[in-house]
Parts: structure tokens; sequence; C-alpha cells
């Protein structure tokens, strides 16, 4: 067991808070490291008289964060400069994502990728790789060696895609339902059908995405829609009967629990529905839309219509694996239209966002994001003085919302000082 202050979130969404609490975990009937009891320390001692503590005080723990949306293999495409979204996919995106077919370099590109999320206190994502079987062989095979609860699937391009990651209709659907039998449930790993974007799939390819959605109904959906005028603009010229471009997707059937859309900037009212209706998340990935210029999430919005949203690195669009930056971000984007008074999304809001949020996004509510009795005991350790900024500012803090917001402005991978995955 751990004693030290101890974040968690109700089932309504609101932060609890334990400034001496006590942390108890154990092996459930599977040995998986889960939650055993948390609360205030006195409490939980009382209850659990003979179990060692380690003594953490003066350290803040929290549940482990969620990234929704983030690409293994752009690890090293994080900042390129370009003007928008497709000339980055053109000429910067493309061509560094042929390189994945080879096996060992994946390999190399995914460990490098772990051991960056870990140092950032990530400990699942729902993640892309790329259009070579390899690619999602290596991650799933680096996830298994770590124990990680995560993600990916083989990306579908099977148009408007140059050689070297453009794959065949037939065979990629083929390569998918091999790579499901394969991988899916194994350990703590999940498939994800992963269709790039609509522009670079026949709509061939979309129908057998979506009848592979429903024959195996327990597998994820992850692909991309609304994020930049261009792309919609060009998915209204490729898909001229659609209702719309998230509509798209639900002709496929690809829209459904358990589905995990990128972006959903420029919805409208409709669409928004339809999120609602079908179950589906959206990834709110505020470093990107501010680095790609793609525009602005609006959360107002989503709230109103009662969608399902979390939030997500994007790396390489986006610019930071650190769950902090992207909650700053998501807090500047917030700002952007906001028409009420006071803060654009509080700290604690946030937080969820990035943690039971994101989990309930992903339809792992129960499991992980959070620390309740039962949850997988994924979790990070913060040290609120990582930096001597941040110690002068948290000593002044006078609240659970100020101590957050200082984490969220002022804090990066050196609060994060120790990492727990079940
Ligand atoms: N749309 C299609 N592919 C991508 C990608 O790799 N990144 C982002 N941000 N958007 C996309
Ligand atoms: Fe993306």
């Amino acid at each position: 067991s751990y004693r030290a202050a101890i974040l968690r979130f109700d089932a309504d969404r609101q932060p609890v808070y334990e400034a001496d609490g006590l942390l108890v975990i154990g092996p459930d009937a599977n040995g998986r490291q889960v939650v055993q009891a948390v609360g205030d320390h006195a409490g939980v001692a009382r209850r659990f008289p003979d179990v060692p503590v380690e003594d953490w005080r003066g350290k803040l723990i929290a549940p482990g964060f969620v990234d929704m949306h983030v690409h293994y293999p752009q690890t090293d495409v994080i900042g390129a400069p370009a003007d928008g979204l497709l000339p980055w996919l053109e000429n910067y995106t493309f061509p560094h994502e042929t390189r994945f077919h080879d096996a060992a370099y994946a390999r190399s590109v995914a460990d490098f990728f772990f051991d960056e999320l870990q140092r950032n206190g990530v400990t699942t994502a729902l993640t892309f790789a790329t259009s070579h079987p390899a690619s999602v062989n290596a991650a799933f095979e680096a996830a298994q060696a770590r124990g990680l609860r995560f993600m990916t699937g083989k990306v579908l391009q099977d148009r408007n895609s140059p050689d070297g990651v453009r794959d065949e209709t037939e065979q990629s659907l083929i390569d998918t339902e091999t790579l499901i039998q394969r991988w899916h449930g194994v350990d703590r790993l999940g498939y994800a059908i992963t269709p790039r974007f609509a522009p670079t799939s026949s709509p061939e390819q979309l129908r057998g995405a979506g009848a592979l959605a429903a024959k195996y109904g327990d597998v994820w959906i992850q692909s991309h829609v609304a994020e930049n005028h261009d792309e919609v603009r060009w998915v209204g010229e490729l898909f001229p009967d659609a209702s719309s471009y998230l509509g798209v997707y639900g002709d496929a059937g690809l829209l459904r629990r358990r589905a995990v859309y990128a972006h959903c900037i420029h919805l409208d009212s409709g669409d928004r529905a339809l999120m609602r209706e079908s179950g589906a998340a959206a990834a709110v990935c505020p470093t990107s839309n501010l680095f790609l210029g793609s525009g602005f999430f609006d959360f107002a919005a989503a709230d109103a219509a009662g969608m399902r949203y979390g939030l997500a690195s994007d790396v390489g669009g986006g610019t930071s694996f650190s769950p902090f930056k992207t909650m700053l971000a998501a807090y500047y984007v917030g700002r952007e239209g906001q028409t009420k008074p006071g803060l654009s999304l509080t700290p604690s809001q946030l937080w969820w966002q990035h943690t039971a949020g994101a989990a309930d996004g992903l339809g792992l509510g129960g499991l992980v994001g959070n620390l309740l009795p039962g949850y997988e005991a994924d979790f990070v350790v913060l040290n609120p003085q990582a930096t001597p900024l941040l110690a002068r500012k948290t000593q002044q803090t006078n609240s659970l919302e100020e101590l957050l917001f200082a984490l969220i402005v002022l804090g990066d991978e050196r609060v994060i000082e120790r990492v727990h995955t079940a």
C-alpha cells in the first residue's frame, strides 16, 4: 500500500481528494494488480492493519493518464513545418511512415515510444500504427512486454496515398482479420480497426472495415474526422451522396461504442447528435489542432449534445506526449468562442478528460482511468515540487483546483516521479 495525497473521481465526474490518503493494491482472481481500497489514511489503515506501507507523503497519487489518439510511427514527425494537414501528410508523414514495413525499425521506434509514454505518465493509449502489418506486431509485442493496456491497428488506406503506404483493398481486410485473431484480447491488448480517414479509403474498404467491426463487436474502431476545411471539402467531393463527413463512417457501419474519431472540429448539430446516439467518442487533440491550424474543438456544443469525448496528444500532428501540455492546450482552445464567464474548463474537468473521461470514451470505464476498488492498478506518483517554480507555486496554493492548475500550467515529465502499471 502507498501513503500519499490521492486524487480520483466520483461517478459525477467530480474530483475526490485525500490530503493524507492510503491506496491498497493486490492481485485479483487473475493475478492482475487491482485497487483493493482507497481513501483517507486513518480509515483505510484501520481496515488493513497488516499491509506494509510505502510512505510517499508530499507526493500525489493520481490515475495514469489515458491518451485517446496518438500515432506511434509519428514519434519522429513531431514539429514538421507544413502548411496545414494535407501538405503535412504528403510532405512529411506519408514518406516517413513508409519506413515501417521494416519490423526491426518499427520495434525500435515502438520501444522509444513506450518509454516516452512512461516518462509522461501515460499508461493506456489508443494508437495508430501504419499500413504495414509489421508495424502492428512491433507495437503489440512492445506493449505486451511492458504489461500495458494498449490498443492499435493496421492503417487502412487503399487510395489517394503514395507507393509505400498505400495498401490493397482485399488484402488489407484479410490482414486486419488475421491481426484481430492474433492480438485482440491477448493479455491487456485490444485491436482497433483503423481506416486512416475517408479520403484515403475506397467505399469498398470502408464497408469491409464496417463488416469486420460488426463481426468482432468488441474491437475498437479509430479514424479521423472533420479536422480541416480542405479535408472536409475533399470528402464532400469524394462522397457526394453522404449526409456529411461523419455520415460516411455511419454509412459504412463504423459508428458505434468503442469507435473513436480524432478531432471532430467541423461538425454540425446533426453530426453531434449522431455521435451521441451511436456511442462513438471524440478524441480532442488540442496541441495538434493549434499546431496545424486546424481549428478549435467546441467543448460547449459537445456538452450540449451529450457527446462522449476525451483528450489526446495526436503526436506527431500534436507537439507533445505530455498530458500537462495537452490539458493546457485544451484550456486555451476552450477560451476560443467562450460565451459564459469564468474558466473555459476547470482544472479538474481537464484532468478528468485525460483520465476517467478518456477511459470512458474508449469503453474502458471500470477498468482504468480512475482509482476505485476493482480498477487495474495503473497510477502515477506526482511530485508537486519537481521544479523550483512548481515548488514555490504549489506551496502557495489554497485549494485542489489551484494545485491542479499549477501542475497543468507548469508541469511536464519532471513531475512524473513514478509510474505503476497493473
Ligand atoms: N488525417 C489523416 N491522417 C492523419 C494523421 O496522420 N494525422 C492527423 N492529425 N490527421 C490525419
Ligand atoms: Fe491523428
